[in-house]
């Protein structure tokens, strides 16, 4: 089945991506043919959501490779200097894709897919060693084979986290942050059990936390979930934890950056008050995450680095002249609160030994 969201898709020449900093208002694309188009779209969150990170990034190397390609062929026609690799395209090409690779590798800390899409992209820059054609396609065909993985993923999460779903004539969800088919391939992870329920019949409804400060719960979540059709209403943060305590919620399911081996979960930050509060409410909390999103050489939450942005997110809207601000984007929820992570391998527990050995 055809994902109903693409934020991002390979187009003849460039990478296509979804501008999200611009929804809900405008379904808006930026095409990027540098390497500086893709980081800056990370970095400004024009696309996020960890699994979609490692795609453009995937796809970033290759938009790297072929700028070097067309800056020589521009030198050359000029009867200049021939670029970066000298007289040989192939090197030259590794070279521009290896220099892309480590610009990107800068962008954002905390979602491991950014590294996992990059360390991707680097083996195949080992291991090919053919000509400059030869390793364009083999570029290509490793960021498509991490996009097509992505969605095939996303099916197998959507089924995993359906399954847990009570057997009762409507289910509420919680989620926090948007971890739909924006922030992935295009199914999602903690919004794809929901899509799948939807499709099969199922009556769903979902409370979306807002998500200060970039709004990712009212701009995004609400908005896929709207077009496909699912009810959401949407509540600021700091109403979770009522709607958990007075038993309108069944489940919470939120996505991750980055799982610890221990299963210590980074996602954006208010998740560990979502924890917190439904652990009060006996309401069951799940990551769905894939295990791309796992960091096994980690040992626990403690390690993660976290991503801190910039004050002007938190006090420009309305903060008083010279107050600080405190703006991690992400937070840590222990593993202890977490009642299992849906994966494309099933709901699991750590310390996660089949999925480590199948990775
Ligand atoms: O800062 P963002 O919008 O990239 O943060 C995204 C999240 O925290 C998501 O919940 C997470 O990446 C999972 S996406 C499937």
């Amino acid at each position: 089945m055809q994902a109903p969201l693409e934020p991002v898709r390979w187009e003849d020449d460039h990478l296509r991506i979804l501008d999200q900093r611009e929804l809900p208002e405008r379904l808006l694309y930026i095409r990027a043919r540098d390497v500086e188009t893709v980081a800056d779209a990370i970095r400004t969150l024009a696309v996020r959501g960890a699994p979609a990170i490692g795609i453009a990034a995937a796809y970033g190397v290759l938009v790297g490779a072929l700028a070097g390609r067309a800056i020589r062929v521009a030198d050359s026609v000029r009867g200049g200097a021939t670029g970066s690799g000298g007289s040989n395209p192939a090197a030259g090409a590794r070279e521009a894709a290896r220099a892309a690779a480590d610009q990107l590798q800068t962008t954002r800390p905390t979602a491991v897919n950014l590294f996992y899409g990059l360390n991707r992209m680097r083996a195949v820059l080992a291991r090919e060693q053919g000509s400059e054609a030869e390793l364009l396609t083999a570029l290509r065909a490793e960021a498509d084979a991490v996009l097509d993985e992505d969605l095939k993923t996303g099916e197998a999460i959507a089924a995993a986290g359906f399954a847990l779903f009570p057997d009762q004539d409507e289910v509420h969800v919680l989620t926090h942050c948007n971890a739909g088919g924006l922030a992935t391939g295009g199914w999602g992870t903690a919004l794809a059990p929901i899509y799948a329920a939807h499709r099969a019949g199922r009556k769903v409804h979902v409370f979306a936390d807002e998500t200060r400060p970039l709004l990712q719960g009212s701009r995004l979540t609400a908005w896929e979930l709207k077009q496909a059709g699912v009810d959401v209403t949407v509540l600021v943060d700091g109403a979770a934890a009522t709607l958990l305590t007075r038993g309108r919620v069944d489940l919470v399911i939120v996505g991750a950056d980055r799982v610890a081996a221990n299963g210590d979960t980074a996602n954006k930050i208010g998740t560990l008050g979502v924890a917190l509060a439904a652990r009060e409410a006996k309401v069951p909390f799940y990551v769905a995450a894939p295990l791309s999103t796992f960091d096994f050489s980690l040992p626990g939450g403690d390690h993660i680095p976290i991503e801190q942005r910039a004050a002007e997110e938190v006090l420009g809207t309305r903060g008083a002249p010279g107050a600080a601000a405190f703006n991690p984007a992400f937070d840590v929820t222990p593993a202890r609160f977490i009642h299992g992570w849906i994966t494309e391998k099933g709901v699991l527990p750590p310390p996660f030994d089949e999925a480590r050995s199948s990775r």
